[in-house]
């Protein structure tokens, strides 16, 4: 039987176009990577707000790189779509291009994935709707952000980790072969 609460990925698909203006560059004309990433939340949470019904909040993203600098006079488009959904939590897919007016040159600039959750009005935890997978893009999609969000788990694990964990002459010994030294 079908389930009535499910929505289909192409239900919720968002992109937002944005002209980059002086206001957005730095001194050299490049567009900083804040403003970027500011789209990138502002899409993230139409996405989410679409698929879910509800109020959305950020809880992590991945993936953010900056590969090609945007500058001014480009036309930045950010195309999100629901690649996963848990029980409260969304991963959005977000794939930022931008264009030249002038030339018709397109650059993908970067692909991210935003992990969004639904909140209801009391602040507690929504449940969201099941995911109608409809191509098999979807399914590859759904399934790397399975493969992500297991692996975001680990990297917090190891953020976290108290320094305790790895004594103070282990980490003396690695960061040595690096570009630093010690003064104490
Ligand atoms: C994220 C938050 C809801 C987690 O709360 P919690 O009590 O630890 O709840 P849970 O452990 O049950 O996690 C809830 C969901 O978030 C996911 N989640 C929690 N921490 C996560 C992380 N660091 N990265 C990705 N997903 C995460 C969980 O997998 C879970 O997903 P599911 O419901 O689909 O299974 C809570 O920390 C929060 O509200 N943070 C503030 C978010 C916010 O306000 N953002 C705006 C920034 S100003």
């Amino acid at each position: 039987m079908m389930n009535m609460e499910a929505k289909p990925v192409s239900d919720s698909k968002v992109t937002i176009t944005e002209l980059m203006i002086p206001s957005f560059a730095n001194f050299s004309g490049k567009v900083h990577g804040g403003t970027l990433l500011s789209l990138m939340d502002k899409v993230a949470y139409v996405c989410a707000a679409k698929h879910s019904g509800a109020y959305c909040v950020t809880v992590s993203v991945d993936g953010v790189e900056f590969r090609e600098p945007v500058e001014v006079g480009e036309l930045v488009s950010l195309a999100a779509s629901i690649n996963y959904v848990g029980n409260s939590s969304m991963i959005v897919g977000i794939r930022v291009t931008s264009l030249k007016p002038k030339t018709g040159e397109e650059k993908h600039t970067n692909s991210c994935y935003f992990t969004m959750v639904a909140k209801n009005a009391d602040g507690s935890l929504m449940k969201v709707p099941r995911l109608i997978l409809e191509n098999p893009q979807d399914v590859r999609r759904f399934y790397d952000a399975m493969l992500l969000k297991s692996k975001r788990f680990e990297i917090n694990e190891m953020l976290n980790k108290d320094v305790k964990d790895v004594g103070l002459d282990v980490m003396i010994r690695a960061v040595q072969e690096n570009r630093c030294s010690i003064n104490f």
